[in-house]
């Protein structure tokens, strides 16, 4: 049959009109009522707009004929005829942001009650123009009387842990505008960088913008307040509030690294160059911290019309405030029970400094604790309970949690958020409270080489489910979605797969040496570049599709490309030579199931990353690492070198002591070599060490064993005091 359906369009369309049209209709989020009529308007040259006299009205009218341009090529006409567009301003029409779009033979008309619904009405309309430059456009008939179920929809980007330049975030805007998502949350402060230019502290941005990476290179930037005035103003021609967040008072490191004094040790800080929770936070006893925020504050709320400001305050440890005497002495004074007591009076006295600057404070659940003035906005990240507990205490709140776009697509992919309902667990929410739903994106693995194949597609299955609760069909939303692609391609955007992450690798010897990595993706025209030098591939250096055969040792680096585009960053592979490849090895005491790897995995040739989670690290819970390997004849051995990885703040430690035996019987062992290490369990830098012995003689042996002491018990004041250390290591290298 594919000659009839390569043919439906041209030999239905005579007889049957509605047909091909429905099928070629494709707007998401799918309207709530959509009936297709008979026959089309002719949108051309000579098409007119007109449109209600006011600003806002004359503005929406510049951006659809700009928009129209750009898709079709058509210039609508400046002339008046009966024959055109027509915006018109519509109190029947109920809902802030419903419209009413009719389009018949002889005209297109966008009703709404107000400028928001005109708005999303013309954004209707662009999904019904064809892709095409061809001078005409035909649009289908028919009559959309389309409202949001949820006021709410967001999406948060954290410019904190990577930077996002102005000209990435309106890109983003126009597509999130496209989707009729209408608040962007702007996550603007981090211990990675402070990214809003605050004209009377300059060292928030001189000092706190900026960060050394361990490799000694600078990272980092900022936005002026001119940049933040232009996205505001960008945003709210696209029908979009910028709310933004200023975390306080955790997530803090960078602000404190340019003014150290508001915190409680008042030691210098540094501008935080590793991912996780960190224990500097503002001190909550020192005055000079309040006047500080109300002077941020006040330029914020200055850039900002929204009538929102977010304060963050998630992820905040307690460990400063209760060793810190002004912050005892507070907490005393105010006859506070404990440190929750402090942070619940932290944040009520910035929300009071803020509600007399006609905003509203949304902080993320932990604000929760030792309790929240109800007027606050809760955005819910930890789940239902602290959902239900904010409901309860009166709050409105905002469902994040299951829509955290930096989760890997295999786990939370466009068919899981699609079959997700914002409402779960809040159906019997006090009419008013339950607000919406929003999808952050953290930036700790995100930048804008990948960004865009975190975000997309799945943000188009988020907007569905926020602006349309009805029934759901997954067929029908696929076929849409598939109608969305040819128009992101057009629009350069890096979108990922929809189920899958955008490529997965598997690496392992090769049968006849050497090493295979083979890659999965199910996204078309996906190719993967790769070096060896090091160097972060480009279009030009070599590809492969699937598999690469590796014969030598080295660093391989591999990234995929699509359409001439980067896609994600790149993935980098160290394979070694070594004696013992393939060779059994045999633990005194088996490592953890949840990190024991792949068989051979210490004796692979592949070396892990800084991330001990990447599958070629083997660990062990507070015990020894305590390996044999026979080698299955006496064999020459030069050297032997053993890698282990720090990571205090996961509690992951290095060794105490290390030591290499050899045996020729498997039974009788003489030592080679002892070390013991000097750890700094409180140095919280990512860290691998090499143990390595070279003998000035080849020795000859069948066997060799490795033992590693444990670190033992945390020391009493790391992360995971009192807890056993975790000890990793990724190969043991004989040559
Ligand atoms: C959060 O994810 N820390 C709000
Ligand atoms: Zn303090």
């Amino acid at each position: 049959m594919p000659k009839f359906s390569a043919r439906c369009c041209l030999s239905l369309l005579l007889v049957l009109p509605g047909v091909c049209a429905a099928s070629a209709i494709a707007i998401i989020p799918k309207p709530q009522q959509l009936v297709i009529d008979q026959g089309s308007y002719r949108l051309d040259a000579h098409t007119t707009v007109d449109a209600p006299g006011d600003a806002r009205a004359r503005e929406i009218v510049a951006f659809l004929r700009e928009a129209v341009h750009a898709q079709t090529g058509i210039q609508l006409s400046r002339g008046g005829s009966a024959q055109g567009i027509g915006l018109k301003l519509d109190p029947s029409v109920h809902g802030d942001e419903a419209y009413r779009l009719v389009v018949t033979a002889k005209g297109i008309t966008i009703s709404a009650a107000t400028d928001q619904g005109l708005f999303w009405g013309v954004q209707t309309l662009r999904q019904l123009l064809p892709l095409r430059h061809a001078g005409m456009a035909d649009i289908p008939a028919l009559h959309i009387e389309d409202a949001p179920s949820m006021a709410w929809r967001g999406m948060m980007l954290d410019v904190g842990r990577h930077f996002y330049p102005v000209s990435f975030i309106e890109k983003q805007l126009d597509l999130l505008s496209y989707y009729k998502i209408n608040t962007f949350h702007w996550h603007l402060t981090e211990d990675q960088g402070w990214r809003i230019a605050i004209e009377r502290y300059p060292r928030l941005t001189a000092v706190g913008a900026w960060r050394t990476e361990a490799d000694g290179s600078r990272y980092g930037g900022f936005y002026t307040q001119q940049q933040i005035r232009e996205v505001v103003e960008y945003a709210r021609l696209r029908n979009i509030t910028v709310v933004p967040e200023i975390e306080m008072p955790g997530h803090s490191s960078a602000a404190l690294a340019a003014y150290p004094q508001l915190s409680c040790t008042r030691q210098p800080v540094q501008v935080a160059i590793t991912w996780g929770v960190f224990k500097d936070i503002y001190c909550v006893g020192n005055e000079a911290t309040f006047t500080f925020l109300q002077h941020v504050l006040d330029e914020v709320v200055g850039l900002f019309p929204a009538p929102y400001v977010h304060i963050g305050g998630d992820e905040t440890p307690k460990d400063r405030w209760k060793a810190c005497d002004s912050c005892q002495t507070l907490m005393h004074a105010q006859g506070l029970a404990d440190e929750d007591g402090l942070q619940s009076y932290f944040i009520k006295r910035i929300q009071k400094y803020l509600a007399g600057k006609h905003r509203t404070l949304i902080g993320w659940d932990e604000i929760l604790e030792g309790g929240a003035d109800r007027n606050a906005i809760i955005e819910i990240w930890r789940g239902e309970a602290e959902g239900r507990k904010a409901l309860a205490s009166g709050n409105r709140i905002i469902n994040a949690g299951p829509f955290y776009l930096d989760s890997p697509t295999a786990g939370l992919g466009v068919k899981k958020i699609y079959a997700t309902d914002p409402r779960q667990g809040y159906a019997d929410a006090p009419t008013g409270l339950f607000l919406g739903a929003e999808a952050p994106l953290w930036s700790e693995r995100a930048t804008p080489l990948n960004a865009e194949s975190k975000l997309y597609p799945r943000m188009l299955a988020f907007a569905e489910i926020t602006w349309n609760d009805g029934p759901r069909n997954y067929a029908d939303f696929e076929r849409r979605l598939q109608a969305q692609y040819p128009w992101l391609d057009a629009r350069e955007v890096n979108y990922g797969q929809e189920d899958q992450d955008l490529a997965t690798f598997h690496i392992a010897p090769g049968l006849h040496g050497g090493w295979l990595l083979q890659t999965t993706s199910g996204l078309p025209g996906l190719v993967f570049h790769y070096t060896t030098d090091g160097s972060d591939p480009t279009q030009g250096s070599p590809e492969f599709t699937d598999t690469l055969a590796i014969q030598h040792a080295g660093t391989l680096q591999v990234m995929p490309f699509r359409h001439g585009r980067a896609m994600d960053l790149a993935t980098r592979f160290t394979t070694v030579g070594n004696l013992a490849a393939g060779k059994p090895i045999t633990y005194a005491r088996p490592p953890s199931p949840h990190y024991s790897g792949a068989a051979n995995t210490l004796d692979d040739g592949l070396l892990g990353s800084d991330n001990f989670h990447d599958g070629q690290w083997v660990g062990w819970e507070g015990g020894d690492l305590d390996a044999s390997i026979d080698l299955q004849q006496p064999t020459r051995l030069h050297g032997i070198a053993v890698d282990f990885i720090q990571q205090s703040g996961s509690w992951v430690l290095l060794p105490k002591q290390v030591t290499f035996y050899v045996s020729s019987d498997g039974q009788h062992w003489s030592q080679l070599y002892a070390r013991t290490l000097k750890v700094d369990a409180g140095d919280a830098h990512p860290l691998v060490q090499r143990i390595e012995f070279s003998s000035p003689v080849p020795i000859s042996a069948r066997y060799v064993r490795v033992k590693a002491e444990n670190y033992g018990p945390l020391p009493p004041d790391s992360a995971g005091a009192g807890h056993n250390a975790w000890l990793f290591t990724d190969e043991i290298m004989l040559h």
